[in-house]
């Protein structure tokens, strides 16, 4: 969508009224993978330069540790992940090692990089070989002390997991790892989340469940839903059912509080002979809803309320990866920085006027207004009072016993409530600003009974 700077006509009187003097184009936050398999993309500064000015794309992820593209975000304000290879994993448990790395391939580029995650290792679980496997915590926690003793704990440790860990996810509530995976390899490391204050990250893509059957369960369309026999709790798409079985599994083993990341989820644009199901508006709309799902705070039915940090695979289409069409086709650009499709992350003014000029689709159609997912409780309460008492919006539906009541959470009654003002004011992108709290997003908020008009 394309999202136009306007100043406010109104005042939210608990605002700081200077805001109101700057552009609100609405922001939706979110992370790419930045992949680089492939022999026509364009030099890492360019890239960086075409996310920080043409796109909301606030966070990057990397598959390795390539200086020159950490040097290329050096100052853009991005934030990047930089990945170890498995294969380094034995060596960094040592921490005279970890040290090493952190001076070699952190040091020489802070604070002017902002670095966000180290990924020890990818899929390690599901890849990696026995030594790997054991020396994976503790890798990670030589890496957050090297981190610690230099003063960088902005930076966190992490490691994305595939759902190779869960033994079973359906129904979600009795989902669980695999035996032995548990007690060995992840309760230790959600320990090491909890205290360190990272997110568990995995990559749970509805693409890998699709079937011709399963075809509007896996793209968040219109179907009858699946019921978990045991908490009654019914589900309508396989990602909200892929991460309340993470969640589950976390809880079942202690851990319910440690936040979850996304760090690969996406679906291509095209495949090969017969794979009818990889087409641009079926990858357009499987990522704006999850790029929905990311901030809007609805959360899933086992984590009404919460959001989820939440990097798209991929940046750019990729040409030089194995396998069949499909493979090469997750790109939401193409190497000359054209859009595949729109989801609401271009920015529309260009300054400088520099690179090429990507091709956004324009959205058709409805369109919602939501909470982003960096505002906080605070100002989504003062959101709730304002359009409450000055705002003449109708909030019945969010008190007790109304449709939108639950989950009774600050976040998802302020969506409610920022998107009733937003559609009774005409639908103008500033009536969703909200001081920068809101965005406006294609993908409908509505859930069982609680309608969000538009
Ligand atoms: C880290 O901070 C402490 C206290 O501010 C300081 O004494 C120490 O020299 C710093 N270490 C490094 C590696 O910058
Ligand atoms: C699940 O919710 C959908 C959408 O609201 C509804 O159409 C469907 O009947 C529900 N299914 C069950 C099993 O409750
Ligand atoms: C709803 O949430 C508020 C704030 O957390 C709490 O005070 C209230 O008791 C909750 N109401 C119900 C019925 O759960």
């Amino acid at each position: 969508m394309e999202l136009s700077a306007r100043t406010s006509p109104y005042h939210l009187p608990f605002l700081i009224s200077t805001l109101f003097l700057f552009h609100f184009a609405a922001v939706t936050p979110i992370g790419v993978n930045y992949g680089t398999f492939a022999d026509n993309l364009p030099p890492p500064a360019q890239v960086a330069q075409f996310l920080k000015d043409r796109t909301t794309i606030d966070r990057v992820k990397i598959f390795d540790a390539n200086p020159d593209i950490i040097r290329a975000f050096s100052g853009t304000g991005i934030l990047l992940s930089i990945t170890v290879p498995n294969g380094d994993i034995p060596s960094l448990a040592d921490p005279r090692t970890a040290r090493r790395w952190v001076g070699s391939h952190i040091q020489p580029f802070y604070p002017q990089t902002k670095f966000q995650y180290i990924l020890v290792g990818s899929e390690v679980l599901h890849w990696g070989d026995q030594n790997m496997k054991a020396n994976l915590v503790p890798a990670m926690r030589s890496l957050h002390n090297a981190l610690t003793r230099a003063n960088m704990t902005t930076i966190k440790v992490t490691s994305p997991h595939s759902l190779g860990i869960l033994e079973s996810s359906d129904p979600p509530s009795l989902a669980r790892f695999r035996p032995g995976w548990d007690r060995d390899f992840l309760a230790p490391m959600l320990l090491f989340h909890r205290r360190t204050k990272s997110p568990f990250m995995v990559n749970p893509y509805p693409y890998f469940s699709w079937t011709p059957k399963t075809e509007a369960f896996t793209l968040f369309r219109p179907n009858p839903g699946t019921r978990d026999r045991v908490t009654g709790k019914n589900y309508t798409n396989v990602y909200d059912l892929l991460l309340d079985a993470v969640f589950s599994s976390m809880k079942r083993l202690g851990f319910g509080d440690v936040k979850i990341a996304v760090g690969e989820v996406g679906w291509p644009s095209r495949g090969g002979p017969g794979m009818t199901h990889c087409t641009v508006e079926n990858a357009r709309w499987h990522n704006l809803n999850v790029v929905r799902k990311a901030g809007s705070g609805v959360g899933t039915p086992l984590m009404p309320g919460r959001t989820f940090e939440t990097y798209l695979f991929a940046l750019f289409n990729e040409n030089l990866k194995p396998g069949s069409d499909d493979e090469r086709n997750f790109g939401l650009f193409r190497p000359d920085f054209s859009a595949v499709y729109d989801i609401g992350i271009m920015r529309e003014s260009q300054p400088g006027g520099s690179g090429a000029k990507p091709t956004p689709v324009p959205a058709a159609g409805k369109q919602w207004c939501v909470a982003k997912a960096e505002a906080t409780d605070a100002a989504l309460r003062a959101n709730i009072n304002w359009a409450c008492t000055n705002g003449g919006v109708d909030c019945r539906p969010i008190q007790e016993g109304g449709a939108c009541f639950k989950p009774n959470t600050t976040r998802s009654h302020a969506a409610y409530v920022m998107n009733s003002y937003y559609q009774a004011k005409g639908h103008q992108d500033f009536n969703c600003d909200f001081s920068k709290t809101g965005f406006v997003t294609a993908a409908d908020p509505s859930y069982g009974t609680c309608k969000y008009s538009a």
